[in-house]
């Protein structure tokens, strides 16, 4: 089966295409990349600060058609079929009459799309339901509905929190085209998803059935992250900025005079709680500034508590989760993963615990439709409980 995923939640539009063969239940799956794209619109947004929602649905609406014109380019030859047997522009004109006023530059790049004529073979569409920024979602949405009643391939819906949990399955920097079976999760399996508009504790059961443990209260790690980023005049996304000058830091040994709160880290429970953390950088930076002492060095003994505070928050609650559910194995999912000094920090402690832990490689850590083309090769034969969706706030 070929499968094209979908995603589209935040400021990335990714497509990507996978093969696969054999079953869940005969216990052989396996698939394999045939490319993985992701067009990152960071750069347009780094000058709000943050993601900017028309902004993204805009982006997202030029970029899906020619991502898809060059992923369809690495469709073995035997994989491209057929020519639509019925008018392009009728089925085109009946989608723009439902949904072509908010999607305007979609519809503008699709009418001249002549390739979309020629039927290629793929098996199913999975597509990003949510969370994210709906105007964003929206058109990675229409966008595969359209794609699916013109080549006449089912679309399904998937979640884009088990997207983050599926793409850690995935073996470490597996070669485009290589065969492989996905990880084996001992269970029950403990996820803590990282993100830029989550941070979760998630009981697996198996894949589709999952249980959310705790999560934040308020901001997401991530988006704490960003606003440190923020407060000290670090560009968009901020996650890697304040990371480098916290890793800088402790290379030169430099620390902040006063200490950030671990919050909610004694709570008794592992929900989460961040917003209390970026008031505190927040008051540090003021006092810095008020003295004049807000120079490189005090920036980077910042970005050293700050991440260490994190760390130790994070670490905390995982442990207390593992410790309640028994967990069998660890996932951590989301774009915060990539940060090397927390998962230095979640393999000690698995290692500690003497489970293994699975995290993906740096470069699928963020938003990619990797994760959503993989989550999609579950979903005829496991009825999906999806993890809830928590609002979609994002900065
Ligand atoms: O999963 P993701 O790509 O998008 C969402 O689903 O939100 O996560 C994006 C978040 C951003 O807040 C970004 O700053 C953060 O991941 N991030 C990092 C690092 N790389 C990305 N945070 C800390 N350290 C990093 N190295
Ligand atoms: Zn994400």
């Amino acid at each position: 089966m070929t499968i094209l995923g979908i995603e589209t939640s935040c400021d990335e539009t990714a497509l990507a295409l996978i093969e696969t063969k054999g079953s869940i239940e005969s216990g052989d799956l396996e698939c394999r990349i045939i490319d993985s794209l992701i067009n990152s619109q960071a750069e347009l947004h780094s000058a709000y600060g943050g993601v900017y929602p028309s902004l993204a649905k805009r982006e997202h609406g030029k970029n899906l058609i020619p991502l898809l014109e060059k992923i369809l380019g690495a469709l073995p030859a035997s994989k491209k079929e057929a020519i639509l047997d019925f008018s392009f522009a009728d089925t085109l004109d009946t989608f723009r009459a439902d949904v072509g006023s908010q999607n305007k530059e979609l519809f503008e790049c699709m009418e001249h799309a002549e390739f979309l004529k020629n039927i290629p073979a793929i098996d199913r569409i999975a597509v990003t339901e949510g969370p994210g920024l709906e105007p964003a979602l929206w058109v990675g949405i229409n966008f595969a509905k359209i794609l699916g009643t013109l080549w006449n391939i089912p679309v399904i819906p998937i979640n884009h929190m088990e997207g983050h949990i599926i793409g850690s399955l995935l073996e470490s920097d597996a070669p485009k085209g290589k065969w492989q079976k996905l990880k084996g999760l001992p269970l029950p399996a403990l996820a803590l998803l990282i993100s830029g508009g989550h941070t979760e504790l998630v009981k697996i059961d198996g894949i589709g059935n999952y249980t959310i443990l705790g999560q934040t209260k308020d901001d997401a790690v991530g988006e704490a992250f960003d606003k440190t980023a923020r407060l000290l005049g670090l560009p968009y996304p901020g996650g890697p900025q304040v990371s480098k000058l916290a890793t800088e830091a402790r290379d030169s040994n430099i620390q902040l005079h006063v200490k950030l709160p671990r919050p909610m880290m004694n709570s008794g429970d592992v929900d989460f709680s961040f917003s209390g953390l970026k008031t505190a950088v927040l008051y540090a930076v003021r006092d810095l500034e008020k003295t004049g002492g807000l120079n490189e060095l005090a920036k980077k003994g910042i970005c050293r508590e700050f991440e260490e505070s994190v760390a130790d928050v994070l670490d905390s609650k995982l442990r207390k989760a593992m410790d309640s559910i028994q967990a069998r194995s660890i996932i951590i999912g989301g774009g915060v993963s990539a940060n090397v000094f927390l998962r230095q920090r979640f393999e000690t402690t698995t290692k500690e615990y003497g489970i293994p832990l699975f995290m993906p490689s740096r470069h699928i850590s963020g938003d990619n439709a990797l994760m959503i083309a993989l989550a999609g090769m579950f979903h005829d034969d496991v009825v999906t409980k999806p993890l809830k969706a928590q609002g979609t706030k994002r900065l």
